[in-house]
């Protein structure tokens, strides 16, 4: 089979989206839902990929970063379909084969059903090859049109449509398989005689099926699939329907979820199996190990969770690492460059942030730990603030194998507190504290006999 250029058409406004965001950019399941189209094309095979962008091509371009071999043609006036295909015809016409077209809104194509068009395609020599489907409620796409023998005769779109033609629900799935002589030829004749003036590339069928050339629709049996997102309601159930896809591929392979339909997790996580996951959670671009637990309500957004890891009650945690058997929360927070190593414990109302923390260590309460870099075996106890920040600049604080932090301490970084050594509670620390010392920075108490008392009588 020979690799198509596949382009991807992404220059739309989405007016009815009523969004200052480009509508290609509105995440279904975390995601622009632009990037699932993009990460399909690259699962392809594919000679290349380019996306068509336009309206607000800046932010559309510097989403997709994170692929730097796509590339890029821009529709200055959005015209059109056909006429946004046209703005590759340069580059088009030096490619030879065949050219895949998608739409940067239909975004939950599943990459089966492109591999059996492109089979299709090839195996039939057509001109043409597109995808339909049918739609109980077919509400703004284009239908379409058959002759008596059941041949496809054209696309109409649902503005131009008749009355009889609307009643139609055979539709348009926005998907084309396109050789490239075919193409180009039918883009040079397509005009935008239409109600809005459009360029329309749904026209090239009706073109190149009046010269005689091989145009065949492909059904798809999986309307789900094909489903556009054309406003906010649309998008919601383009979410729901990768949600429902994602989470029945992870319950098929061991992870149980509590409660599946309030559990977000991307098609971009990997969870292994006996992993659980409790109702309400969010899990995004996660590595989750083999039998971790994950209890109700927690954010997971580009962590890696090791086997056995418990994760508790209402936790946020994001772009850090939870080592084996480490236990998080209840309502803990772990920001960016968080380590855990193994078995160590992190509790309710407890902030992590950059810092790492060696094995068997534990902070079970309220506490700040901040640019830290925490040995084996510390404790550190309730109330614990790392003062990282003078105003201007981030300081390191450094807490050495087997150090005992009493409650209610501050450590004003840069600072070490050496190995083995105990800090006593109530302290504020502002210099190094040697291995194996007692660290004591509180004034010293006094009791005034009698004088409680005395007050309560003057009152
Ligand atoms: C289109 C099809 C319709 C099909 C439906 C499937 C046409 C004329 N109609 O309608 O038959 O049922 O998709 O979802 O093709 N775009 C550009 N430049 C433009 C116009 C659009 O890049 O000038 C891009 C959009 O960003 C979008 C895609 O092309 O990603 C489809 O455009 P849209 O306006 O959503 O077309 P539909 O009305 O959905
Ligand atoms: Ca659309």
């Amino acid at each position: 089979m020979s690799k198509p250029h596949i382009l991807i058409l992404a220059a739309g406004q989405g007016k009815r989206m009523h969004s200052s965001l480009p509508k290609v950019l509105h995440p279904v399941l975390f995601h622009p839902m632009l990037h699932h189209v993009v990460d399909l094309s690259f699962s392809l095979p594919h000679s290349s990929v380019s996306v068509v962008v336009g309206h607000g091509k800046e932010e559309v371009i510097r989403s997709c970063k994170g692929y730097p071999t796509l590339q890029f043609f821009e529709q200055k006036e959005q015209k059109g379909t056909a006429h946004a295909v046209g703005v590759a015809k340069d580059f088009l016409k030096t490619v030879k084969g065949h050219v895949l077209i998608l739409s940067g809104d239909v975004c939950l194509l599943r990459k089966e059903s492109v591999e059996a068009l492109l089979e299709e395609h090839f195996g039939n020599k057509s001109a043409l090859t597109f995808v339909t489907t049918h739609l109980p409620n077919p509400k703004g796409y284009g239908r379409i049109l058959r002759n008596e023998k059941g041949s496809v005769t054209g696309i109409q779109e649902e503005a131009d449509a008749t009355e009889a033609q609307r009643k139609i629900t055979e539709i348009n799935a926005g998907l084309y398989c396109f050789e490239m002589e075919a193409l180009l030829s039918a883009l040079d004749k397509i005009k935008s005689g239409n109600k809005q003036s459009e360029y329309y590339l749904t026209d090239a069928v009706g073109i190149l099926i009046q010269e005689g050339k091989r145009v065949e629709g492909f059904p798809l049996a999986d309307n789900r699939e094909i489903h556009g997102v054309n406003d906010r309601l649309a998008l919601s159930v383009a979410e729901k329907i990768l949600q429902q896809r994602t989470n029945e591929r992870l319950m098929r392979s061991g992870v149980t979820l509590h409660l599946p339909e309030t559990i977000l997790v991307d098609p971009k996580s990997e969870i292994a199996a006996d992993v659980v996951i409790g109702p309400g959670c969010l899990i995004s671009q996660s590595h989750i190990h083999k039998g971790a637990v994950i209890e109700s309500a927690c954010r997971i957004h580009d962590c890696r969770i090791e086997e056995g890891a418990h994760i508790k009650q209402g936790s946020y945690l994001e772009g850090s690492r939870v080592g084996r058997d480490t236990k998080v929360g209840p309502y803990a927070h772990l920001r960016p460059e968080s380590h855990l190593s193994r078995g160590v414990k992190i509790g309710n109302f407890v902030e992590v942030k950059k810092s790492t923390i060696g094995e068997d260590s534990k902070a079970s309460h309220l506490s700040y730990i901040g640019d830290a870099e925490i040995g084996k075996n510390v404790n550190i106890g309730c109330g614990f603030i790392t003062c990282n920040y003078d105003g201007k600049k981030k300081h390191k604080t450094v807490i050495q194998d087997e150090v005992f932090v009493g409650s209610d301490t501050q450590v004003v970084a840069p600072l070490t507190v050496g190995r083995g050594s105990y800090v006593a509670s109530g302290s504020t620390l502002t210099k190094d504290v040697p291995e194996d010392s007692l660290a004591l920075s509180r004034t010293k108490q006094e009791n005034k006999l009698g004088y409680a008392k005395r007050l309560r009588k003057q009152k």
